[in-house]
């Protein structure tokens, strides 16, 4: 058995968890691989930051792989909220015992950085989602395996403190008390934990079904995003097989999820924002609020070159494109299809934000269809422009677009197989 893979392959917030809640009602195993707490996916009146979308199926078990930072508080916290509203988790989540630990203090760091940085700040979401990827790569970074040695956890969580008072002088943290917590939390936390190393791999091999749900996206990834205006870990397909340790071969389906138009929350260069009336309607029309932050979401047109970046990274089989009724009531809809420096066209997307911030953006128009699309359930109940929008989209791409978001609910989604003839 192969997993399939649900990717955000624009700045995230594309709705990567509608097409996990629905696709995860089929699966057995719903896997976290990359990024922490700074995910935000709502589904139904479920907010999930940290714990699997899929749990909201009952036959699914989350996993939360080694390529995740984990804030156990915030776990706790969420799974909680989860069990309140009366959706039962017992039994079905683990956690990997190599999973990187978040503390408050990395939080606080997070923080303290951004303020460093001043008018350059990334506008990350204070997580302390970079600050724990610091000590992983750094190699002083806990795991949860560290937990349940806790004379050596007092000792290595001592020193980590003690370097970050180095680097940002003494804030306020009650180092003892929260090894304390520490010692707590760990008692509360190991049922969840184990070898997921072991533990995918039995799955894989009994055909149980895995579906991994990518977090944050392929233009906020520490090497193919904008840096450093990124998140800090490898949110594409490169990231499946390091975060949860299965190899390229057992990959089956990697499914891209990109939004009809460009969205973006926090800093950092965005060549196809609409500081006008176009960029208003989009956030309006679209309730672009960040569902981790509240963050006004910043707003564009589709850009095909960031997607065809994207593409190539992450090798999509199809896509599952999202948010298309909200450009209902446009009259025309514009579409980045080339980046110019000096005249002449960029090959790709590029490295250097200095290039970047240089370019001319080629768009092609296309004329809309002016009619609520939230009813369609199939490709033939959509518009002939609409169709059109769709096509262009694919061939431009060469991948298919297999799902189509129509509207808010579960329902509202429109699925067809191959490209269109249009
Ligand atoms: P989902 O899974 C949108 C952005 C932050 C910030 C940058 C770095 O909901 O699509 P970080 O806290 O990760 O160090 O912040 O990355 N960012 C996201 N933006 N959706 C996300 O995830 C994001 N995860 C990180 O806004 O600009
Ligand atoms: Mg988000």
């Amino acid at each position: 058995m192969s997993a399939t893979v649900v990717l955000g392959s624009q700045w995230g917030d594309e709705g990567k968890g509608k097409l996990v809640d629905i696709l995860s009602a089929d699966f057995d195993i719903c896997a976290r691989c990359a990024g922490g707490n700074n995910a935000g996916h709502t589904i139904v009146t479920f907010a999930f930051h940290l714990l699997p979308s899929g749990l909201v199926n009952p036959q699914c078990t989350g996993l939360i792989g080694n390529g995740v930072v984990v804030h156990i508080p915030s776990f706790f916290a969420e799974l909680d909220a989860l069990q309140a509203q009366g959706l039962d988790c017992t039994g079905r989540l683990f956690i990997s015992d190599r999973t990187q630990i978040v503390f408050d203090f990395h939080q606080i760091v997070d923080g303290l950085k951004e303020v460093e940085l001043g008018g350059s700040s990334i506008g990350t979401t204070k997580k302390g989602i970079g600050p724990a990827y610091s000590s992983k790569a750094s190699r002083s970074g806990l795991r949860v395996h560290h937990l349940f040695d806790h004379e050596t956890f007092a000792a290595k969580f001592r020193k980590l403190v003690e370097g970050r008072f180095k680097r940002y002088g003494h804030f306020e943290y009650d180092t003892e008390g929260e090894i304390l917590r520490y010692k707590e939390l760990a008692e509360r936390l190991r049922p969840y934990v184990i070898d997921s190393v072991v533990y995918i791999h039995k799955a894989l091999s009994e055909g149980k079904k895995v579906l991994v749900e990518g977090a944050n996206a392929l233009m906020l990834d520490i090497d193919f995003g904008t840096y450093p205006f990124v998140t800090s870990s490898s949110t594409t397909v490169g990231g499946v097989c390091t975060g949860l340790g299965i190899p390229p071969k057992k990959i089956g389906t990697a499914i891209g999820v990109i939004k009809a138009y460009t969205t973006r929350v926090g800093g950092g260069p965005f060549p196809t924002e609409q500081l006008n009336d176009i960029g208003v309607h989009l956030q309006e029309v679209g309730r672009e609020f960040g569902t981790t932050t509240g963050r006004r979401r910043r707003c564009g047109w589709l850009d095909l070159v960031v997607m065809k970046h994207s593409c190539m990274i992450n090798g999509y089989d199809s896509l599952n494109l999202t948010k298309l009724d909200i450009l209902d009531d446009l009259d025309e809809i514009k579409v980045a299809v080339k980046y110019l420096v000096d005249e002449k066209e960029l090959p790709g997307f590029p490295a250097d934000l200095e290039v970047l911030a240089k370019v001319d953006v080629v768009y092609l128009t296309l004329p809309g269809w002016k009619q609520s699309i939230v009813s369609a359930r199939s490709i033939d109940d959509l518009p002939g422009n609409c169709q059109k929008y769709i096509g262009f989209i694919e061939r431009f791409l060469g991948v298919p677009i297999e799902w189509i978001g129509v509207g808010p609910g579960r329902e509202s989604m429109v699925k067809k197989v191959g490209m269109l003839a249009v």
